[in-house]
């Protein structure tokens, strides 16, 4: 099958992407101290030399005392910080490329390193790091207020930077998503309540907050997913109805393109239609939408972290859901980590060189 489709251009809010494929942000603790360094710039720009569309950043960190769980990862404020993303955003675009830095609060996921803490208490709706487990206090008026702003004052600097457009990380069970389900949930203010409309006004006043930082013309990408890593078949969004009632609001409050995380791109959401995560999306609220989610290879990425490893897979199914409409973007993930040449490849046929994905691939920077 042609794969055709995914090297057609795609505009929407007046960036003009030269083709449908996107880089998955993904995480790479090569930070040190949170700052980028050129490594970091020279990872980037390798994928952005290789006909990458869009390249979404590792998330990386607002100005939250406990905003990251781990000392390594990138933050996205502070005058050390930023130079480093400068230097990341200039490579990227001295290689032709276009980029969105993945705006990231972990929320009450917490760390896993017994030698190292954040500079303050965990941040959380409810004190509930996962249903049943209570850790610590709900996050007070003040705190949920200087988070909204300190996702507003992010997406500035990546205005301000350079960025092409920004990317808020609202999927996984991180801070927003931790607002979305009632697992993690049960404030009775304006941020919370019994239904996912009410639990979605946190990332509608993010939103919002962001739309006002960076103003009316500049692109901004919300990442949502059904799962979380706390529950892997949680569903925020049961039915259609219950899908239009959490991504309109964000639509209305600034999104411009809903990314849709899945753990594999194939899977129907709702029963009676084939249409998958982001096929939805884009149904029901007209905004563009980005699949993602083993696009390209055999294995996903949690069993990934188990130590799978995944062979190059066909993409016809991928193709034919972009050709009838389904999304708009697709983004790939553990193919571009492995392979910064991979999308070189697909567009030019050259399958034979595309490789396995190999757990060894996570502890490089290449
Ligand atoms: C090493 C690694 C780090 C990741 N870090 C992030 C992250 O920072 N933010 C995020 O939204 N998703 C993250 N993900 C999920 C990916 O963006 C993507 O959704 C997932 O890997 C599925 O795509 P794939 O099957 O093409 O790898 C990460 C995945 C991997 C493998």
């Amino acid at each position: 099958m042609s794969v055709a489709a995914l090297y057609q251009p795609f505009e929407f809010k007046g960036l003009k992407l030269p083709n449908r494929v996107v880089m998955a942000p993904m995480t790479r603790s090569a930070s040190p101290d949170g700052v980028p360094t050129d490594e970091v710039a020279a990872y980037y720009a390798r994928r952005a030399a290789a006909d990458v569309g869009l390249i979404i950043s590792e998330g990386t960190g607002v100005a939250r005392p406990a905003s990251l769980n781990d000392p390594n990862i990138p933050r996205f404020h502070g005058e050390a910080e930023l130079a480093g993303w400068k230097k990341v955003i200039d490579a990227v675009h001295a290689a032709g490329g276009l980029m969105a830095p993945q705006l990231w609060h972990v929320g009450a996921v917490r760390s896993r390193r017994e030698d190292w803490a954040p500079a303050g208490p965990y941040d959380s709706p409810s004190g509930i790091s996962s249903p049943g487990h209570r850790f610590g206090e709900p996050m007070s008026d003040v705190d949920v207020a200087d988070a909204i702003a300190a996702f507003a004052s992010a997406a500035a600097s990546a205005r301000r930077l350079g960025y092409d457009c920004v990317e808020l990380h609202g999927a996984h069970g991180y801070l927003i998503d931790q607002f979305f389900w009632d697992g993690t949930n049960e404030r009775d203010d304006l941020f919370g309540g019994p239904t996912i409309g009410q639990r979605a006004n946190f990332a509608a006043e993010i939103l919002k907050a962001v739309r006002a930082a960076v103003g009316p013309d500049y692109p901004v990408i919300i990442r949502l997913s059904q799962w979380k890593q706390q529950d892997f078949a949680a569903r925020l969004a049961p039915t259609p109805a219950d899908m239009e009632a959490w991504l309109q609001p964000l639509a209305d409050a600034g999104a411009d393109a809903f990314h849709c995380s899945q753990r594999r791109f194939w899977e129907p959401e709702f029963e009676g239609s084939d249409l998958n995560f982001a096929g939805w999306a884009k149904k029901l609220t007209g905004k563009p939408s980005i699949t993602v989610g083993s696009v390209g290879l055999t294995g996903e990425f949690i069993a990934a972290y188990g130590g799978e490893a995944s062979k190059p897979a066909s993409l016809d199914r991928l193709i034919a859901m972009l050709e009838r409409g389904d999304f708009d973007l697709v983004a790939v993930g553990r193919a571009l980590l492995q392979d910064p040449l991979w999308s070189e490849k697909v567009r030019d046929g050259r399958t034979a060189e595309l490789m396995d994905f190999e757990r060894s691939a996570m502890a490089t920077l290449y």
